[in-house]
């Protein structure tokens, strides 16, 4: 295949074949040890990796209409004395087991991919296939799966089986969903908790917030009701809140009850409205403060903290929600056509209910955390996935990390043809400050048509170690770091 670079001037940016081969089924199941081809894995970092994102993209033929609705394949990294043990399974949801069974798509898709048989077998056939694609979490003995418009799934946290959906020990009924962005509090209220919610949406919109403590038992829900539609997709915790920011989307479900678009296509902006913040007190009592918010959408939000009454929150903010339309390839996207995400911190006065807004960074960005020991506190520093590129919308190329008191950033990048995922910054055992620690990422190599880890020093990004993955993962989307040792005994 011949690589065509785009060119920024004079400067070679990435070449679109590179990216585009990111994307394809996962072929393999391994359990493996791995060594590092480069530097050396960390004696001191013990714990595992898991990552979560789609592994099957195509069936019978038929490639899905976006990544997104690909079937969630697990990855775990264990790591321990200086060595990384793999292992990665597809979550064997119930829709994923008949498909695979029939060779071919059963399910639509939320993001458009359609069944075989045109419009005449997709209409009308609003059933949901619960993917599990979206993040991994292990918590309270739980590993898991989850994707936020239904149940997760529960998978053994060591050999990555599939046990089943799960109701988080009664306290989701069947059919309810819950976000695959849970916040982690590192013991704001006195002990660690997981932080989730769920939303039903309609004409009016009810979002659940429930708190779990480390042993995974339900110690706080609430349920709150607003009015109109909300496409929530993450929120973000301060020790006394929880908050969310409503996109100002509609949604005109026509073209999905019909059969030629999922339902997320039928999700659009309305130009010139606000969004709304949707501040709920964590501790269930007063009122839920709702606040006009910039225009534009987010996705994800990096931290939240609280500064006397002003909330404080850092998110990446689009000028315009995008959907790849009925006629669209995602891989053939034209990146130059997209608005770029931009890191913008948010200062809610919540006494006056004013809002401003500032620019952190110019540079196109997504996939941002803070030392999760500062989840919810004023942090200093953050670790952000950015692309090669100072301006404009460009694959994400290279890790950051930002000085939020200076403005002061770091870089390492894996262009011009590595592709980096979502940066897991791991703190050090017993180290004080706050950039001390690692950052694990995932980077599909274009080069070698594979997947890679890179493992950095929080502090300066230095490169300590390189894996290779004996495996091709599409670029995914979110994991996270568990203390939980799950290595074999040496081989
Ligand atoms: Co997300």
């Amino acid at each position: 295949m011949t690589a065509s670079p785009v060119q920024a001037g004079r400067q070679q940016r990435y070449s679109r074949e590179d990216w585009a081969s990111g994307f394809g089924n996962v072929l393999h199941e391994r359990s493996c040890w791995l060594d590092a081809v480069e530097g050396r894995i960390p004696m001191e970092l013990q714990g595992t990796l898991f990552r979560n994102g789609p592994g099957r993209m195509e069936r019978g033929g038929r490639w899905v209409h976006h990544s997104f609705d690909g079937d969630g394949m697990i990855l775990s990294l264990a790591f321990g004395d200086g060595r990384a043990y793999l292992r990665n399974r597809f979550v064997r949801t119930s829709g994923f087991v008949e498909e695979e069974r029939a060779g071919q798509w059963r399910y639509r898709g939320v993001f458009g991919t359609r069944k075989p048989g045109g419009v005449v077998a997709n209409a009308l056939d609003l059933r949901l296939k619960n993917i599990a694609n979206t993040n991994v979490v292990d918590w309270g003995g739980r590993l898991l799966a989850l994707w936020e418009a239904g149940l997760p799934h529960s998978l053994d946290p060591v050999s990555l089986e599939t046990r089943g959906e799960d109701q988080l020990g009664g306290v989701l009924d069947r059919g309810e969903s819950f976000s695959a962005h849970p916040r982690f509090d590192p013991g704001h209220q006195g002990e660690p908790r997981m932080v989730g919610f769920g939303v039903k949406t309609g004409p009016t919109s009810t979002v659940r917030l429930m708190e779990f403590d480390g042993t995974g038992q339900l110690v706080a829900d609430q349920s709150r009701r607003f009015s109109g539609f909300a496409f929530l997709h993450d929120f973000a915790i301060t020790r006394r809140y929880a908050v969310f920011l409503r996109n100002a989307l509609r949604f005109n479900p026509a073209g999905y009850i019909l059969g030629w678009k999922g339902a997320a296509q039928c999700l659009s902006s309305r130009p010139g409205q606000a969004g709304q913040f949707w501040i709920v007190p964590r501790d269930g009592r007063g009122e839920v403060r709702i606040i006009d918010a910039p225009e534009g959408f987010v996705f994800h939000h990096v931290n939240a903290c609280e500064e006397g009454d002003t909330l404080v929150l850092d998110s990446i903010h689009y000028s315009d929600f995008v959907s790849i339309g009925p006629e669209l390839d995602f891989r053939q996207v034209d990146f130059d056509s997209l608005p770029a995400g931009i890191l913008k911190r948010c200062r809610i006065d919540l006494a006056s209910g004013c809002v401003s807004t500032a620019v952190l960074s110019g540079r196109c960005c997504e996939f941002g955390m803070v030392n999760p020991r500062r989840q919810g506190l004023p942090a200093r520093y953050g670790w952000i996935a950015v692309a090669e590129r100072a301006e404009g919308n460009d694959p994400l190329q290279a890790i950051e990390k930002r000085d939020f008191d200076t403005g002061a950033c770091l870089c390492w990048s894996a262009a011009p043809r590595g592709f980096v995922s979502e940066p897991v910054m791991v703190p050090r055992p017993g180290g004080r400050a706050e950039d001390d620690g690692w950052v694990l990422c995932l980077v599909w190599n274009g080069a070698r048509r594979a997947s890679d880890l890179v493992i950095l020093d929080a502090a300066d990004l230095r490169q300590l170690a390189v894996l290779k993955l004996p495996l091709a993962i599409p670029h995914g989307l979110h994991g996270s770091w568990s203390p939980r040792h799950s290595q074999p005994e040496p081989a």
